[in-house]
């Protein structure tokens, strides 16, 4: 049985405050599942005046992969009696880390938080088991400039987004090409109408990408399709099935009124998710899992249950992931699996 001391990334503090710990334990203890050897005692220790996330098992290495990827994970020690041995954190990154860090916006969802959404997602979904491996297809049906495309980039995944706001679409579209472009990437990207009944619908922002020359000549390459459509109204625009997870961050909005963060597209995020989840439903496979953020402060999580409730998603239970944002948000993460 060995001990481990991890340490949290400085930016953890900036993102949730004194809240860092209690989330990163709330994230590790979700990793259980994938791990080969039982983890346990998870809880915080000071060593050397500097605080650590401990822990005990028999980690294989493919579990140090696995919990290499913890959205706050730093730096990993194995405890020996008074001293720490590094062990090597093994991340999935497909890529260097400025496809997450450069892009900064009015609106942007926290990288690192949008991180642990997504493995939250990922892990109760029935491809955990392929998180490391598989060339898995993350939606995000609320994708503004493409935080979580990206971060399924980085994993080797694919990425799927529905934006309605035409600007953002295009603002990922430049980011994502002069990031390709600078960094010497062979890629594709076209933005084009798509037409239903005769009638422009929506537009569709297709990339391809190799993460290296060698990849490119294999054909291991990745694809981003962002569509510019009313996430409400996604019949026919996308293949049924398509994602194996879905995360999304909502519209904030604000308390007792029509005001959206986003030009008034929505009243209140309970009111899209309910005109929304009969949509995405279908674009997640069978055992496929949602992982949703939203403010609490504006939308009580009780009624965002009931919505994945009614249907048919099987709530995943968590330690409190709820944290403050800032005076105006406290943020909370639901996590669903599409059972049937
Ligand atoms: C909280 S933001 C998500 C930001 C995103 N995670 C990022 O980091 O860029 C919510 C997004 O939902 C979009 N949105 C709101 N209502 C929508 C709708 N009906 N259809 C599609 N997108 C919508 C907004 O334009 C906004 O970009």
């Amino acid at each position: 049985m060995s001990r481990y001391a991890l340490l949290l990334a400085p930016s953890a503090n900036r993102v949730y405050a004194d809240q860092a710990a209690r989330l990163a334990r709330a994230e590790l203890a979700a990793f259980r599942s994938v791990l080969a050897a039982d983890m346990s005692d998870i809880s915080d220790a000071i060593l050397g005046g500097v605080e650590y996330l401990t822990f005990e098992g028999a980690l294989t290495s493919r579990d140090i992969s696995y919990i290499s990827n913890l959205s706050s994970a730093y730096a990993l020690f194995a405890r020996e009696g008074d001293l720490l041995r590094p062990v090597e954190l093994t991340p999935l990154a497909r890529y260097d880390s400025d496809l997450i860090t450069i892009p900064k916006y009015a609106g942007k969802t926290n990288e690192q938080f949008t991180k642990l959404v997504l493995n939250l997602t990922l892990l109760a979904s029935a491809s955990a088991g392929r998180m490391l491996d598989g060339h898995l297809t993350v939606l995000d049906p609320l994708c503004g400039r493409g935080t979580t495309l990206n971060q399924a980039l980085m994993y080797g995944y694919d990425a799927v987004g529905v934006e309605i706001d035409g600007k953002d679409v295009e603002a990922y579209k430049l980011f994502l090409q002069t990031w390709l472009k600078r960094k010497r990437l062979k890629h594709t990207a076209d933005l084009v109408p798509v037409r239903r009944q005769g009638r422009r619908a929506a537009r569709r922002l297709e990339v391809t990408m190799a993460a290296s020359k060698d990849d490119h000549k294999a054909g291991a390459v990745q694809k981003v399709t962002v569509l510019q459509a009313d996430t409400t109204q996604l019949d026919g625009l996308l293949r049924g099935g398509v994602a194996d997870v879905l995360v999304a961050d909502l519209p904030y909005g604000v308390a007792h009124g029509s005001y959206d963060d986003h030009g008034g597209i929505t009243r209140s995020p309970l009111d899209l998710l309910e005109r929304a989840v009969p949509h995405w439903l279908p674009l997640v496979r069978r055992g496929g899992a949602f992982g949703l953020s939203w403010n609490t402060k504006v939308a009580r999580r009780e009624l965002a249950e009931d919505i994945l409730l009614a249907n048919g998603l099987e709530i995943v239970r968590h330690e409190p992931l709820a944290h403050r944002v800032d005076q105006g948000i406290e943020r909370d993460v639901l996590v669903a699996r599409k059972v049937g």
